[in-house]
């Protein structure tokens, strides 16, 4: 990529605005970017009456990357079909921009096996990468209303299960060159039920035969929805469609502790702009406080400069900051409720400290300078 490389910032509702701000500090401490802030999502529909304009998805198709913090509120929480939603707003541009590969990794961080939910020897080695399909499926079938009856189609064509499924298998092998481990993808189905779901699974296994390094796994969704809790580290790349990604992802954050740590890409064509955000809502509860957690999206920031501008250096930085600060005990509210917050032990002599937004991110700007 040649000269400053062109964000357009979509910092959305709720908490958005503030953690999108925190993430374009760490940003310039790295470097320099350009930045087009634009409307996407409740704040859209207010000022235009559309979550996405026509505009905005031009100005993020022509950008070199597009960074979002979140969208949606109870401001805009509407059960009439005809009222606007702030989801629109990301599912349009999911299929305007052609994004339909979504990356989620899961790591726990050392300093945070605490704070999952899960037993530490569960969790231990937990690192894993749901790779959900973002265009297709239930999410862009036909659907409607009559009378008293609606319905949802699920659709999916083999071209559409090929190439997610080599991005998964692509993605086994880049993290088995980092880790060591024998890469591993586990597809996730319900073929005992649906038809699409039994075209998944060929096409899935037709791929699997130009990546025999790969081990490939069929899991069903209800039985992968417990062994991902039974045996997390079990896991290395999860491929599925869009529903029951959506689902596991939710259910494989909580392995960390907080969905307040969560990283995503979606990615679209080689060389096409992806769209890079943290996995949390937009916690309308807690907007304006500044005691949102920044640190989603400064991963997500660094998932962008990875996938998105080819500064794999500068994202390993930044992910190293993110470990640092957790290392030395900092806590926002959401990391610090509860059982979370532990005494120093031996294993973890740091003791912990409830910060808001702006300490954390001055820690994290403190570990890059
Ligand atoms: C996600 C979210 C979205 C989805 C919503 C906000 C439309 O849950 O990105 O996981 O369902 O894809
Ligand atoms: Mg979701």
């Amino acid at each position: 990529m040649n000269g400053t490389p062109r964000i357009v910032v979509l910092a959305g509702d709720g908490i958005g605005p503030e953690i999108v701000a925190a993430a374009r500090q760490v940003l310039d401490a790295l470097g320099e970017f350009s930045y087009e802030e634009q409307l996407m999502g409740g704040c859209s529909i207010d000022e235009h009456g559309t979550a996405l304009t026509d505009e905005v998805l031009e100005a993020c198709r022509s950008a070199d990357a597009v960074l979002l913090g979140a969208v949606g509120g109870p401001k805009w929480d509407t059960t009439d079909p005809n009222a606007p939603r702030p989801e629109q707003g990301l599912l349009g541009l999911r299929k305007g921009m052609g994004l339909y590969a979504n990356l989620r990794p899961v790591r726990p961080s050392p300093a945070l096996v605490g704070a999952s939910p899960l037993r530490e020897e569960r969790i231990a080695g937990t690192d894993l990468l749901v790779v959900r399909e973002l265009t297709g499926g239930i999410y862009f079938g036909d659907s409607g209303r009559d009378g008293d009856v609606a319905h949802d189609t699920c659709e999916y064509s083999a071209e559409e299960i090929d190439r997610i499924a080599r991005t998964a298998f692509d993605a086994a092998r880049r993290r088995a060159e980092s880790s060591g481990r024998k890469p591993k993808v586990t597809s996730v189905d319900k073929a005992n039920v649906l038809e699409t779901s039994r075209l998944w699974r060929e096409v899935v296994g037709r791929v699997a035969g130009d990546y025999e390094d790969v081990e490939l796994e069929h899991l069903l969704v209800d039985n992968a929805a417990m062994q991902l809790v039974s045996r997390p580290a079990d896991f290395d790349v999860v491929l599925s469609e869009n529903l029951f990604g959506d689902i596991l992802s939710d259910e494989a954050a909580m392995l960390t502790g907080s969905l307040g740590m969560l990283p995503s890409a979606s990615l679209g064509a080689d060389g096409a702009p992806g769209l890079f955000e943290p996995v949390h809502g937009s916690a309308p509860d807690i907007a304006g406080q500044g005691v949102a957690n920044p640190l989603a999206t400064f991963l997500s920031a660094a998932m962008m400069l990875r996938h998105g501008l080819s500064r794999g250096e500068d994202a390993a930085r930044i992910e190293a900051a993110v470990d640092a600060v957790l290392e030395r005990g900092l806590r926002t509210p959401d990391l610090a409720s509860g059982t979370v917050v532990q005494p120093p032990t031996s294993e973890n002599p740091a003791p912990e400290r409830e910060v808001g937004t702006e300490e954390m991110t001055a820690a994290v700007l403190a570990e890059l300078a």
